[in-house]
């Protein structure tokens, strides 16, 4: 059994959760559920950012202290989470103080090493992005990525001497291609390193919310630096070095484009400096934008992820995200789309399909599931399109497993109609027919469960599996012909009812 650690970035408690946060989330969610059908050992974390300026500002604008709008926003998170079918074995908090000694010995680690130096620092500075520019990368004096004046900044600071692993990065990079996914992606980083590290600083006298740094209590870190450390602090480093070693560097970190330097450049320099192998694998997706724009706070254009849920179902929610958007690519989210693939997707193709199988199966075989053929058309059309979307979940590619599971979908529609069974006489024929059908549907609940968990237990129990469906296991699950036969079928209700809007 392979170990398999699956992280989301941690997100900043100023915002609340909307369905670009969503985005990252269910998509990290679905890849560990595929992995733990796959076999492995799986460990999904999530979690807040809490510190920072941008923070105590929100905070203070609200008439709050730090902690308390950490604790608001943080809860309001973890039940977002769990409105959308979350899976994660953990809720990281960085104001916790599990976090606090875990970045205090990471960064001591770094500093015994002889990575970190005093220097002083001045420059321009976005607090929504808690990040310096230089002035070829401010546009008109603003930010860049959020349009606002930067400030400028000056501090006495600690500084990781990141130019000392210009190189290191570059060989890391050319000896593991598939570090960073997709291609596109560990180009634009990798091009980055190429073009000069400079030294960076991590750590503010200014500020006082944030980890303090032990040799020096005066100064915190800069919250970038204690961020990252989260993936660390949440498996143990510092108190378990045990159970670090069993999940580190076994590490598949999802992250939006915005943050790729962070998390393609500094977090792996970093490991180095620690004495730590860098993390397996960092894959990055795009934008889901509304109306051709991000989603913020700034711009009003955010959506709140747990109405939608409440209006078409979590199961539909997480489908449409992770269907309707290439990982990788920007993504345009729109109501209207939403609704135009619910009833073509799920209504029409999926939930036809089981209801019209129920009914038959009611009709013609007294509501008992017969077996499936093992050489028919739809045998041979199922054994490969199941074991494609299977390499598709395993290669990062959840818009594909999916339209691969919904081709087989189609081709078992396309069959009944086709041989129209509901026409037929009970025999040996229209058993033959059904079986296939209701085997197709076994093997579309493993396949697209990762995407709707709650929809594909219900269809499993409906179609009358035996054993559980999260106890099955790629690839031996999905081998054409594990139907149990005699087992009873139920109609049930439509499991995606047509929607007028
Ligand atoms: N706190 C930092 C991350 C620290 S990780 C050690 C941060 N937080 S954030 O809340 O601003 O955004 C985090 C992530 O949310 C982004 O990288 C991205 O994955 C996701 N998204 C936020 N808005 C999004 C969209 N509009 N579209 C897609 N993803 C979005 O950065």
């Amino acid at each position: 059994m392979s170990r398999y650690y699956q992280t989301t970035p941690i997100y900043y408690v100023n915002d609340a959760p909307h369905l670009g946060t969503a985005y990252t989330t269910v998509v990290a969610d679905a890849l560990a559920r595929w992995r733990r059908i796959a076999g492995d050992d799986v460990f999904f974390l999530t979690g807040t950012d809490e510190h920072g300026q941008k923070i105590d500002r929100a905070s203070a604008a609200a008439g709050l202290s730090p902690q308390e709008m950490a604790d608001r926003t943080a809860s309001r998170f973890v039940r977002a989470w769990s409105e959308l079918g979350i899976s994660n074995d953990d809720f990281i908090r960085t104001t916790e103080p599990r976090h606090h000694s875990a970045v205090q010995a990471f960064l001591s680690a770094v500093n015994d090493n002889g990575y970190i130096e005093k220097g002083s620092y001045e420059g321009l500075y976005c607090v929504s992005c808690e990040d310096y520019f230089t002035e070829g990368e401010a546009v008109g004096g603003n930010c860049p990525i959020h349009g606002k004046p930067l400030e400028w900044m000056s501090e006495e600071n600690y500084f990781f001497k990141l130019s000392l692993f210009e190189q290191k990065l570059i060989d890391y990079y050319e000896a593991n291609p598939e570090f960073v996914r997709p291609l596109t992606k560990r180009n634009e980083a990798l091009g980055f390193i190429r073009s000069g590290l400079r030294d960076i600083s991590i750590t503010r006298k200014a500020v006082q919310w944030g980890v303090p740094v032990p040799w020096d209590p005066g100064h915190v870190f800069y919250v970038w630096y204690d961020a990252l450390i989260n993936y660390a602090t949440a498996i143990g480093y510092g108190t378990d070095q045990e159970r670090f070693g069993q999940w580190w560097p076994a590490v598949h970190h999802l992250i939006g484009k915005d943050i790729i330097r962070f998390h393609c450049v500094w977090w792996p320099a970093m490991c180095m400096a620690a004495g730590l192998e860098p993390p397996h694998r960092i894959v990055v997706h795009g934008w889901l934008l509304v109306g051709g724009e991000k989603m913020s706070k700034t711009k009003l254009n955010q959506i709140d992820p747990v109405e939608l849920a409440a209006d078409f179902g979590a199961d539909a929610v997480r489908y449409h995200l992770l269907r309707d958007v290439t990982l990788g690519s920007d993504g345009d989210f729109s109501y209207e789309g939403m609704v135009g693939r619910y009833n073509a997707d799920l209504a029409n193709n999926f939930g036809n399909l089981a209801s019209r199988v129920a009914t038959v199966v009611d009709r013609k075989c007294g509501g008992v599931g017969p077996a499936p053929r093992p050489d028919s058309k739809l045998a041979q059309a199922a054994t490969s399109l199941a074991s494609a979307s299977a390499s598709a979940w395993a290669d990062f590619a959840p818009q594909d497993a999916l339209e691969l599971a919904w081709r087989l979908i189609r081709e078992a529609n396309a069959e009944l109609e086709a041989t129209e069974p509901w026409k037929m006489e009970p025999g040996a024929a229209v058993d033959g027919i059904l079986g296939d059908a209701l085997e197709v549907l076994r093997l579309v609940a493993i396949l697209v469960s990762p995407a709707m968990p709650t929809a594909c237990a219900e269809l499993w129990r409906r179609i009358g599996m035996r054993e559980r469906l999260s106890d099955q296991r790629a690839p031996e699950a999905l081998e054409w012909g594990a139907y149990t036969a005699g087992a009873a079928v139920e109609k049930g209700s439509a499991l995606f009812p047509r929607r007028s809007s």
